[in-house]
């Protein structure tokens, strides 16, 4: 049999034993895509890949994590997951959880969940509760749930979530055969940044020469960016809703992964988000959600500001963690509508402007 998920491929490196039930959906082993056009179009000489989380089984990177928290939740006996959510970890849970067999209980906050997000915990039959409150008002209250009631908590604070996430940074070193420079990268609740300094750490520890560190370059949306602010948002506000976040749950080791690896984390504005969403699409064939393209977005950002030395190209990883197709509101809305024609050759012909 070929590839049947990370867990099984990086068992050695991984909290789990013979015991462990393993509930996959063969997550992971995503394309890590070289950039064939942007570095010319963003005038950039060094290299740049796509690491495309949006492959994974739900269309995002959450399967890492849920892979792992599932697993071990079905191991300690648990009968019921639960979980706050932007949408795709709701979505992700929901379809662990049905793998397992056991139910699932998400918390969103209403109306700011993408179409796809949601169409997939409910397809999963996920108990999905909207919430007249924010993300971090659910998560507040999933937390209370869970210490109270027999319920396992699934969100990034699960530190089995960071093992299964970590093993993205894994696959960037092997594919790479090397560490990348620097790794740009979307923050919301912080769980990603964290998880992936910790794989990165972990393989520099195994193999200084090898595998380099990394600097971390992580960016939250300008109207939920409480790290780079300084101070909780009470209420955040951005398109990317995916990181729509005001007070991370992992506030404290997304700054060290910044501080340890001499990277930066920084805010793009709604505009650069969609600019960079349009641009990734349109250059590369590769369709991620805003939120992701807040990676890209940074990078544009860094660029332009002549961050990077020319004597010295790099080698930049940017993480697209989720997958287009969740949010085709936002797709629609910002494309070029489509154009009416008649059924007819010569209208077409005109049309395309041959
Ligand atoms: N990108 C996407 C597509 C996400 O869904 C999220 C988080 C992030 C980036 C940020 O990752 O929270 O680890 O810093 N989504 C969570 C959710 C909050 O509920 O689906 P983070």
């Amino acid at each position: 049999m070929g590839y049947r998920g990370l867990i099984e491929k990086y068992r050695k490196n991984l909290p789990v034993s013979d015991k462990t039930p393993v509930i996959s959906l063969h997550e992971g082993n995503t394309p890590l895509l070289p950039a064939r056009n942007l570095p010319d179009k963003l005038g950039f000489n060094g290299k740049i890949y796509l690491k495309f989380e949006g492959m994974n089984p739900t269309g995002s990177f959450k399967d890492r994590g849920m892979t792992m928290a599932v697993s071990k939740a079905v191991e300690d006996g648990s009968k019921i997951v639960i979980c706050a959510s932007t949408g795709n970890t709701s979505a992700s849970a929901a379809a662990y959880a049905a793998r397992a067999g056991i139910k699932c209980v998400v918390l969103i906050p209403e109306g700011k969940i993408a179409l796809g997000k949601l169409s997939q915990a409910v397809m999963h039959g996920a108990e999905v509760l909207e919430i007249d409150g924010n993300f971090d008002e659910a998560l507040n209250l999933v937390k209370e749930l869970s210490s109270k009631y027999p319920l396992t908590l699934v969100n990034s604070i699960n530190p089995f979530r960071i093992e299964g996430q970590k093993t993205a940074a894994y696959e960037i070193c092997e594919s790479l055969e090397q560490s990348p420079d620097y790794q740009f990268m979307p923050v919301g609740n912080a769980g990603n940044i964290t998880a992936y300094w910790k794989g990165y750490k972990e393989y520099n520890k195994a193999a200084p020469e090898k595998y380099t560190l990394p600097k971390m370059m992580g960016f939250q949306a300008a109207g939920s960016a409480p790290i780079v602010e300084g101070h909780p948002i009470t209420n955040p506000e951005t398109i990317a809703t995916a990181i729509r976040i005001g007070n991370p749950a992992s506030w404290k080791t997304a700054e060290e992964a910044r501080d340890e690896s001499g990277g930066v984390i920084d805010k793009v504005t709604d505009e650069e988000i969609l600019e960079a969403y349009r641009i990734v699409a349109v250059t590369e064939g590769v369709f991620c959600e805003p939120a992701s393209a807040s990676s890209i977005a940074g990078l544009i950002k860094y660029i332009k500001q002549g961050y990077f030395k020319s004597a010295d190209p790099a080698k930049i990883v940017c993480i697209l963690t989720g997958h287009g197709l969740k949010d085709p509101d936002t797709a629609v809305t910002n494309a070029v509508k489509p154009q009416k024609v008649k059924a007819d050759i010569k209208d077409i012909i005109n049309t395309i402007g041959f």
